[in-house]
């Protein structure tokens, strides 16, 4: 018979994010505390895989024992723990692995390394004071899950079942943004600089390209366009960058948002779907919520963008999937270490 898990504490490291979450068995958000490492990997331009482990090492019993205070929850309240074991840097996951698997041997729970990609897609799920998954919302779905470290275009059938439509074939939609920030000298991650710029700028100054947009198929690539980019910089002097650069902004992002949202439509239509899901990172970019909701609602799709908090990097999303994963089962042992790519199983 399925066990019933009350809560689960979970730990995500996966990246340069440290977070720790307690999430209840109907997807509440008990507590949900990261620590960011922007300021530590800024002067490097992009995150450095030996910082962020350290970071990683000092901040995280920290947060666990806040996140226990703050929900006013003892060891006593948690029936699992739930960590993510790949993909990822390996010393990043590596922290996170070693200290889950330490508390659950010294406590006698019973702990599951998850996919945080799995984590991303399943995030409309969680719920807490301020959000709740739209009414209606329920599997199937397609997700376009974007981030500085992966573009996935997902089927997700149910908790378990996911399948890989499309990917980027070079740099993540993430990076595509950062990448130009840096090349257009607004610091790191860039992003959110690149979103507030363009909010002034036209979209149709500059023409960049849109790779892939008319092909029958349903991946992304993303480094012709920081190419035409880097040619188009590399002729402006850095006051012509300065003065120009809400249209520099404007033009770039809508070419990124124009090559997610063509393969959004044909992967929609083609699997005949009709709720969407926008997650990660860059779902944060306020032009592709805009595009992506005014295309929902011609389209008549149900559009799930979780808040902020459940796009970016968190440990809420991770508990989700592993509170679900032990309700059905399935543990980790003793023996399994975090893995710097996704396995075999992970998807369908
Ligand atoms: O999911 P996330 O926090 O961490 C990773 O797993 O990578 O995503 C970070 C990425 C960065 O590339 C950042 O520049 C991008 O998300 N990002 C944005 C915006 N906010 C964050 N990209 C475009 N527009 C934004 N407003
Ligand atoms: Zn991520």
């Amino acid at each position: 018979m399925a066990r019933k898990f009350r809560r689960v504490l979970a730990v995500e490291t996966s990246c340069d994010d440290s977070s720790v979450a307690i999430v209840s068995s109907d997807g509440e958000v008990e507590v949900c505390l990261s620590a960011h490492q922007d300021l530590a990997h800024a002067p490097f331009g992009g995150v450095v895989p030996e910082i962020a482990s350290r970071n990683h090492t000092d901040h995280l019993l920290p947060l666990i024992e806040v996140s226990l205070q703050k929900s006013k929850r003892s060891w006593d309240d948690i029936d699992g723990l739930v960590v993510t074991a790949r993909p990822g840097l390996l010393g990043s996951l590596l922290v996170g692995v070693v200290t889950v698997k330490s508390l659950a041997l010294s406590l006698s729970k019973p702990w599951v390394g998850v996919n945080h990609v799995h984590g991303h897609l399943l995030a409309p799920f969680l719920r807490d004071e301020e959000y709740a998954p739209p009414k209606d919302f329920a599997f199937p779905y397609l997700a376009l899950a974007i981030s500085g470290g992966h573009s996935h275009l997902v089927l997700v059938e149910d908790w378990k079942r996911m399948k890989v439509l499309g990917h980027t074939l070079d740099d993540a939609a993430g990076e595509a943004f950062d990448k130009f920030a840096k090349m257009a000298g607004l610091g790191f991650p860039g992003g959110v600089e690149v979103d507030r710029w363009a909010k002034q700028g036209s979209k149709v100054r500059y023409v960049f390209p849109r790779a892939l947009i008319h092909d029958d198929h349903l991946n992304f690539s993303f480094s012709g366009l920081k190419t035409a980019a880097s040619r188009v910089l590399s002729g402006m002097s850095p006051d012509e960058i300065k003065v120009n650069m809400a249209d520099l902004c404007a033009s770039y992002q809508e070419a990124i948002v124009d090559a997610l949202l063509a393969k959004c439509e044909l992967a929609m239509d083609r699997f005949r779907q009709r709720r969407m899901v926008l997650t990660g990172g860059v779902s944060a970019n306020s032009r592709l919520r805009q595009r992506a909701q005014d295309l929902a609602a011609e389209r008549g799709w149900v559009l799930a963008i979780p808040p902020i908090r459940y796009c970016t990097d968190n440990a809420a999303m991770i508990g989700l999937v592993g509170l679900r994963a032990l309700e059905r089962g399935e543990f980790s042992l003793a023996t399994e270490g975090p893995r710097p790519s996704s396995q075999p199983g992970d998807f369908l």
